[in-house]
């Protein structure tokens, strides 16, 4: 792979102190997680408008939390993989995730933003106030104490991100010296317009060319768990022998 060996020797050359990782759904492929746009990817079976919009939630909510509910049972069986694991040990970095699957957490990292939310938080519709929720529900939907309807704590499209989340993460890609970008195609904005607050050394790991692949310095063409454990072993190395 020619791509990730230039992108190593850069590493060496450049030996970046901070990392920002900003991930989507392809991270969490290789953990047997659906996409939402690759082959059998979620929009390729479901209406985004139909299961991810406030208005669809008004109108059923039991078939929303069935969906949810769904893709909630599938990622307690998953594992965070060999990308999870590497990007847990990078020091200083940050991870910002378009994922609501709390794999990255699980995988160790510590600092992450998540811009679209976490499948295993519950928010009320009247009070706002939000709870984690990592079993399965015994009736759906389910209801807070008031009474009131709960929500996934998940941004749906129409939404706005959780407050000061994309500031924070605009500011930390400015700021880096290394900006990975891997498995999201970099369509939904504003997340994927982050590549573009970033000026120095980008690296994409991507089976398939993307919306930002042209932005990033590299783009190199495999799967994150087989990438991304070497391009990590290149930032830890050049960090060690400065
Ligand atoms: N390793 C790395 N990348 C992969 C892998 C893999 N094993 N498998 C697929 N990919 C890539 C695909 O080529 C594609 O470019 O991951 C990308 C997944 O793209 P999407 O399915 O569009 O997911 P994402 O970019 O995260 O979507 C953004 O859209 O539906 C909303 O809120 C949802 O957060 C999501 C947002």
């Amino acid at each position: 792979m020619e791509d990730l060996k230039a992108a190593i020797t850069a590493i060496h050359r450049e030996r970046p102190l901070s990392t920002v990782v900003l991930t989507g759904a392809g991270v969490s492929a290789d953990s047997g997680i659906p996409t939402f746009r690759g082959e059998g990817g979620l929009w390729r079976n479901y209406r985004p408008e139909d299961l991810a919009t406030a208005a669809a939630f008004a109108r059923d909510p039991l078939l929303v939390w069935e969906w949810y509910e769904w893709r909630r049972s599938i990622v307690r069986e998953a594992k965070p993989n060999a990308a999870h694991l590497a990007i847990a040990r990078i020091p200083n970095t940050l991870v910002v995730t378009q994922n609501v699957d709390g794999l990255h957490q699980r995988a160790g990292s510590k600092d992450i933003i998540e811009l679209h939310g976490n499948l295993f938080r519950t928010r009320c519709v009247r009070e706002e106030t939000r709870r984690d929720a990592l079993d399965a529900f015994g009736t759906l939907p389910p209801h807070c104490q008031c009474g009131a309807l709960l929500r996934p704590d998940v941004v749906w499209f129409g939404e706005l991100l959780p407050v000061g989340a994309f500031e924070r993460a605009g500011r930390a890609v400015r700021a880096a010296d290394l900006l990975l970008v891997i498995g999201t195609s970099g369509v939904v904005f504003p997340a994927a317009g982050l590549v573009s607050f970033h000026e120095g050394l980008s690296i994409e790991i991507n089976p398939q060319l993307s919306a930002i692949s042209s932005a990033c310095t590299f783009a190199v063409a495999a799967n994150a768990a087989e990438a991304t454990p070497p391009i990590v072993e290149a930032i830890i190395d050049a960090r060690t022998h400065r």
